[in-house]
């Protein structure tokens, strides 16, 4: 139907008769002349129709927004003055001689142009509308380019792309399943995965020594900005590999999608920090390191303050007691400091007590806080010295148990390193290394797993079990710029170990049977030592395109409460399907089917 795309035509083509087709992006009339921007995928061209042509102009004249077009012209200059440098067909126009309308549109429930802000309910309602912005084609267009590359760097170091089911067992990741009900087998249900992780560990002991696919999983958690119900990810196991050796080549993999997609060098050699010093330095687990702020530990000096607020978690082993310099700060008003009181509240902080260092050299004196008088001089001065305080400079302090302190903390750093213009450098990644194995849930009397239940920790069974609290796991983060992009670990490869871990989790053998038996039963066959990683493509796309939501680079997402408002799902079924799966609602609201004729 086309001799060429929209937006490639540029002088090159002078004189060319060219078939276009496209959509009605914007239409001007001047003075007895039409112009209309056209549109596709490449971009747009301006299209010239004048009255000599009248059958043809008369046409033009009817056409309205997003009507769809197929045009013949010829290209030529645009007459001096009018050339417009910000489009890349700027240079020409099409003088039109036939036009075909091969489909008329309603008026758009919003404008087609980039910077016009609309709604994201409306824009999620009219998705297909949506996804017609340049934005949009920008983004869906370098996700490709992203998934591409990746796929390339995989395939050329031998790694198979291997499609996993997504009618299965639940896979324990830490969030709720989606269920679907079968037919065919009355009670029993499917989870769609939260990952392919026992389908990829079942490829390594069949032998397929390195796998890769891009792959969607299913989890019913919260969602937030950088959350979606179903996601993508870049799914990877390889056998006979540690994890130094995974790490290194998924670097190798993320530095070449960075240079080869956005020309841009990430460093030769990503820091690798262990969880328990990001934890002690920036209050979380995946640290933003552009920004430059840390807390430091001085529980020491407040021991035996006369400040309970600060002596009670000092002397607490689950207690934590931080400080956190900010460079500058004693700028900050008495209304800012009760504002960022505030946000530390929604952490659970019941308070953010805070010095201003008027005078570094004034000692005590140059100190200026409610809680100075608290303690002598020379707490303070050690406190100084430790956090490399500065004339002009705000300590603020966090005092509670270790787990408020560290979220309180770690979202106030992040916070003034954005407000206050702190963020230094555009891309700072660092593996997490060296994760615990477990958690202890106080409400369910419990060990978590941090990472999943296949995990290989790094001391032997009997050490794990002695003292599960330090034990720590062969599990590595990748973190971009404060979010986790990706995350995996060495594998338990021996049913023994893998019994031992379910044991510790309190999933007892009857469960770990009836649950995982297919997996103990594989592991007695043969099973490679192997690890892998998985990458969240939706969340490496988002900051590669600085999007302030996954939703922005996914073509069809789900709202925050986990919809389709453009399909409407989910929806309800009829009873006749209900009956079928043998499925009785708690709540009868589906109304019988009218009887069909
Ligand atoms: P994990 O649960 O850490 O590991 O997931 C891997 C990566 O997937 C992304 N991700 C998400 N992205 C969008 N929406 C979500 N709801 C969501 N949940 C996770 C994150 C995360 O780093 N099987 C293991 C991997 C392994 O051990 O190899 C797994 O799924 O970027
Ligand atoms: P108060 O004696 O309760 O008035 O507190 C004195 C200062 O300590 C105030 O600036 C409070 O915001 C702060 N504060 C109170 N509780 C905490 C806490 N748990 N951590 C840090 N600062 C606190």
């Amino acid at each position: 139907m086309r001799s060429h795309k929209c937006g490639e035509l540029n002088t090159a083509h002078l004189e060319e008769t060219v078939d276009l087709c496209g959509w009605v992006h914007r239409r001007r009339d001047h003075g007895g002349v039409i112009f209309i921007d056209l549109r596709d995928r490449t971009g747009l061209v301006q299209i010239v129709f004048d009255p000599d042509t009248a059958e043809t102009f008369a046409i033009a004249e009817s056409v309205r927004s997003e009507y769809v077009l197929k045009v013949q012209g010829k290209v030529r200059n645009r007459p001096e003055g009018t050339i417009n440098p910000n489009m890349a067909t700027g240079e020409v126009e099409i003088l039109i001689k036939e036009i075909e309308i091969l489909n008329k549109s309603e008026t758009p429930p919003f404008p087609i142009e980039s910077d016009i802000e609309v709604n994201e309910d409306t824009r999620l309602r009219y998705r297909y509308i949506d996804l017609r912005r340049t934005e949009m084609q920008q983004k869906m267009r370098f996700r490709r380019d992203v998934t591409r590359c990746l796929r390339n760097f995989l395939d050329d170091r031998e790694f198979f792309e291997i499609e996993t089911p997504y009618l299965t067992k639940a896979t324990p990741e830490g969030a709720r399943d989606y269920i679907v009900p079968s037919r065919t087998h009355e009670n029993a249900f499917f989870a769609l995965p939260q990952s392919p992780q026992l389908y990829k560990q079942l490829l390594m002991i069949s032998g397929m020594d390195r796998y890769y696919q891009v792959v969607r999983c299913f989890r019913d958690e919260d969602l937030r900005a950088d959350r979606q119900p179903e996601f993508t990810q870049l799914d990877i196991e390889t056998s006979f590999m540690d994890e130094d050796g995974i790490m290194d080549i998924m670097e190798d993999m993320i530095r070449d999608v960075f240079q080869e997609t956005m020309e841009v060098a990430l460093p030769e050699e990503f820091p690798r920090i262990t969880y328990h010093e990001s934890m002690r330095r920036f209050g979380c687990d995946r640290p933003d390191l552009r920004i430059p702020l840390e807390l430091v530990d001085i529980a020491d000096e407040m021991k035996d303050v006369d400040f309970k607020v600060f002596s009670a978690p000092a002397n607490d082993p689950k207690g934590r007691v931080a400080a956190m310099r900010l460079p500058n700060g004693s700028t900050l008003s008495r209304k800012d400091i009760d504002g960022l009181t505030k946000f530390v509240s929604i952490y659970g902080a019941r308070g953010l007590a805070y010095i201003k260092v008027n005078d570094r050299d004034a000692g005590i004196e140059g100190l200026q806080s409610p809680i100075v008088k608290f303690a002598p001089a020379e707490v303070w001065e050690s406190v100084l010295t430790k956090t490399g305080a500065q004339t002009g400079d705000l300590i603020f302090f966090g005092a509670d148990k270790a787990k408020i302190v560290n979220e309180a903390m770690g979202a106030l750093r992040v916070k003034l390193g954005i407000d206050r213009g702190l963020i230094e450098g555009k891309w700072k990644p660092v593996w997490v290394i060296d994760f615990p194995m477990f958690d202890w849930d106080d409400k369910g009397q419990r060990w978590n797993a941090i990472h999943h239940p296949f995990t290989a920790p790094s001391c032997s069974a009997e050490e794990l079990e002695a003292n599960p609290a330090e034990a720590l796991s062969r599990a590595y983060d990748l973190v971009l710029n404060g979010t986790e992009v990706g995350g995996g670990s060495i594998r338990i490869h021996k049913t023994e170990m893998q019994s031992r871990v379910f044991r510790l989790l309190g999933i007892g053998e009857e469960e770990a049977n009836e649950k995982f038996g297919f997996l103990l039963e594989a592991l007695k066959y043969g099973c490679p030592p192997h690890g892998g990683v998985a990458f969240g493509l939706d969340r490496l796309v988002m900051l590669m395109t600085e999007s302030t939501s996954i939703r922005e680079v996914i073509a069809f997402p789900k709202t925050q409460t986990a919809a389709c408002p453009l399909i409407d799902a989910p929806a309800e079924v009829s009873d006749v399907q209900l009956r079928e799966l043998g499925i009785k609602l708690r709540k009868a609201t589906v109304k019988e089917e009218p009887k069909q004729d």
